[in-house]
């Protein structure tokens, strides 16, 4: 049984399904996922690409790509205020606002036409009602925060003018420009090199310290997940796989898509340059929801059941003994406290 979600908790994901309509398909990538981030923590969604983890995270904000339709369905709670069916200048005002976004191409979500320091002036002045005077000054603040180097220089300039690292602590900047209680962070590192990579998540864990921001933290690099993150919610086919502490989850991964992922991942002990190993086969085509386990089909651990009923996820994904596993083989398994009870 999924554990009841407390009060205390700032984001609340319950049953949470969306159906995409465009011209040409109909799908469900997100089909009846639930989990929760309590305030100042860090979730991590993994999962390979084209598994619904964007359109989970944007869905309810009303962030999807034109000429797409959405149909969402069950709950997404945040302090307190249902997202679902909320109207659009309503969720305009929490986009920016209680809720920050950082995406992986800032040039995306960046304004190419106006100064950096004007784009983050707008915020403190839309969403926190600063005059312009105090907006201009609170944008400077905000590029020391993010240790942006020659603040005063930078406030004037634009996007173009600046690295990929830069762009993407001036979207950081943004985003925390009204102190959000939640910021969500689609693959922020992805694009750009190792070293800045390192230095945006030392950066996020430290505002995050400072400004007790809770994070949802899309990626797919399990470093990054181990670095930064409390929990882990493993995502495959529009569903949670596995979803728990980090710790329980990267290190004695139950799933057989966890295990997978895992096992996929790049040893210290292989050669440099060795070729990926992958995990064998490739994910569903999503269209109308499968009866079964989606990850049937690949998995190494396929009993019958597997094909005919969807396996819930079991656990509470909460902190305490065991992560959260949608699967009928580790579900039917008795854990380790049932065996020595
Ligand atoms: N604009 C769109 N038009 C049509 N289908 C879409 C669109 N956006 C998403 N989808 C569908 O929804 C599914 C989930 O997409 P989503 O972008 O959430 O995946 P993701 O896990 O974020 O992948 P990635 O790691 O590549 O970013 C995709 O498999 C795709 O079929
Ligand atoms: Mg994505």
């Amino acid at each position: 049984m999924m554990a009841p979600e407390t009060s205390s908790d700032l984001l609340q994901v319950s049953h949470f399904s969306v159906d995409l309509y465009t011209a040409r398909a109909a799908l469900r990538p997100v089909d009846g996922v639930s989990y929760s981030v309590a305030p100042g923590e860090t979730l991590a969604i993994v999962g390979e690409s084209g598994s619904g983890k964007t359109v989970l995270n944007f869905a309810p904000l009303g962030l999807m790509p034109t000429g797409v339709v959405t149909d969402l369905s069950g709950s997404v709670l945040f302090d307190g205020q249902q997202l679902v069916g909320l109207p659009e200048p309503a969720l305009r005002r929490i986009r920016g606002g209680k809720i920050g976004t950082i995406f992986q191409d800032p040039m995306s979500a960046l304004n190419p036409a106006l100064r950096i320091g004007r784009q983050i002036a707008e915020v403190a002045e839309l969403h926190l009602g600063m005059t312009h005077a105090q907006a201009e000054a609170r944008a400077l603040d905000l590029l020391k925060l993010v240790r942006m180097s020659d603040p005063q220089a930078r406030l004037r300039q634009y996007p173009h003018e600046l690295s990929g690292g830069l762009r993407q602590r001036a979207m950081i900047a943004i985003a925390i420009a009204a102190e959000p209680r939640l910021l969500i962070a689609d693959e922020p590192t992805t694009a750009l090199d190792v070293t800045v990579q390192a230095q945006i998540i030392g950066l996020l864990k430290d505002l995050q310290r400072r400004l007790n921001t809770a994070i949802v933290l899309i990626t797919h690099d399990m470093g990054v997940v181990a670095s930064i993150a409390a929990r882990v919610a493993v995502m495959y086919a529009g569903r949670l796989a596995e979803y728990g502490p980090v710790e329980q989850v990267l290190l004695t991964p139950r799933h057989p898509y966890t295990r997978g992922l895992i096992a996929a991942l790049p040893s210290v002990d292989d050669a440099p340059g060795s070729p990926f190993r992958g995990l064998p086969g490739t994910p569903p085509v999503l269209g109308a929801p499968l009866p079964g386990c989606a990850f049937a089909p690949r998995c190494p651990q396929v009993i019958d059941i597997c094909a005919r009923q969807y396996p819930p996820l079991r656990g509470s994904g909460g902190p305490g003994p065991g992560a959260a596993v949608a699967c009928h083989v580790v579900n039917a398994r008795p854990s380790k406290e049932q065996a020595h009870a």
